[in-house]
């Protein structure tokens, strides 16, 4: 099944509240959350206390709830995945160059409750996952460089989004396959015909006026693919 997580870095972070509600109701089935430090990369967005903030909008017209989706631009991790856990994260991904012990903070976010996953960046390696794909839950897959919102998806992680799809059919094992930057309507049909099952879209859907519009539209692009 497809599913489109908004990233509200492309909000209006004076309204996140109102925002996040919107894009529910617009159609999103997650909502991506982008932490960033100033350190492993060179931007710095929200904390935990937003987490906590907008945890009680993150829920359907009818009170069922939606997945925020914690995406941990930070390094070290292990302090602020706890404290993100503690905020109502129900899925934490970190990168797993920016911790030292990778199967370690995989466990500790497991031991909170959260659903757990590694990013990689477009050029890093997937080697790791030898070690630790029956330990997430998740696979992000970065089609920019992390940091800002806005940028061109970067081609060659299309053959990068195969290869992550091969290694989780032969694990058996129900991971999604998230892909995150540069996603639009005019390329997500390609991004899920690689092998994507879990799309992040922020300037794309928060840039337009009306967000339901960008998500019909980004679903039937889907369909074309089954
Ligand atoms: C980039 C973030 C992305 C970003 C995507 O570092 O991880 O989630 O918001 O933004 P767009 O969809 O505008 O590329
Ligand atoms: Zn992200």
């Amino acid at each position: 099944m497809h599913l489109i997580a908004p990233s509200i870095l492309s909000a209006d972070f004076a309204r996140l509240g109102e925002e996040v509600t919107d894009v529910i109701n617009a159609g999103a089935d997650w909502i991506h959350f982008d932490v960033m430090d100033n350190h492993y990369v060179p931007n710095l967005t929200i904390g935990p206390a937003i987490a906590e903030s907008i945890k009680p909008y993150c829920k359907h017209a009818d009170g069922s709830p939606i997945p925020l989706d914690v995406h941990l631009m930070v390094q070290p991790v292990d302090r602020l995945a706890l404290a993100f856990a503690a905020a109502g994260a129900d899925i934490i991904t970190f990168h797993p160059d920016a911790e030292t012990h990778v199967d370690r903070t995989l466990q500790l976010i497991r031991d909170q409750g959260c659903q757990c996953g590694l990013v990689f960046n477009p050029a890093t390696p997937l080697d790791v996952l030898d070690w630790v794909i029956d330990k997430v839950d998740v696979i992000l897959l970065m089609s920019v460089n992390p940091g800002f919102g806005g940028q061109t998806f970067i081609e060659p992680v299309l053959e990068k989004i195969k290869q992550v799809r091969n290694r989780i059919d032969a694990s058996g094992r129900a991971i999604r396959l998230e892909v995150d930057g540069g996603i639009k309507v005019d390329n997500i049909a390609s991004v899920a015909a690689a092998g994507a099952d879990t799309f992040v879209a922020g300037s794309a859907i928060f840039n337009q006026p009306d967000y339901s519009t960008v998500i019909a539209q980004m679903r039937s692009a889907l369909e074309t693919v089954g």
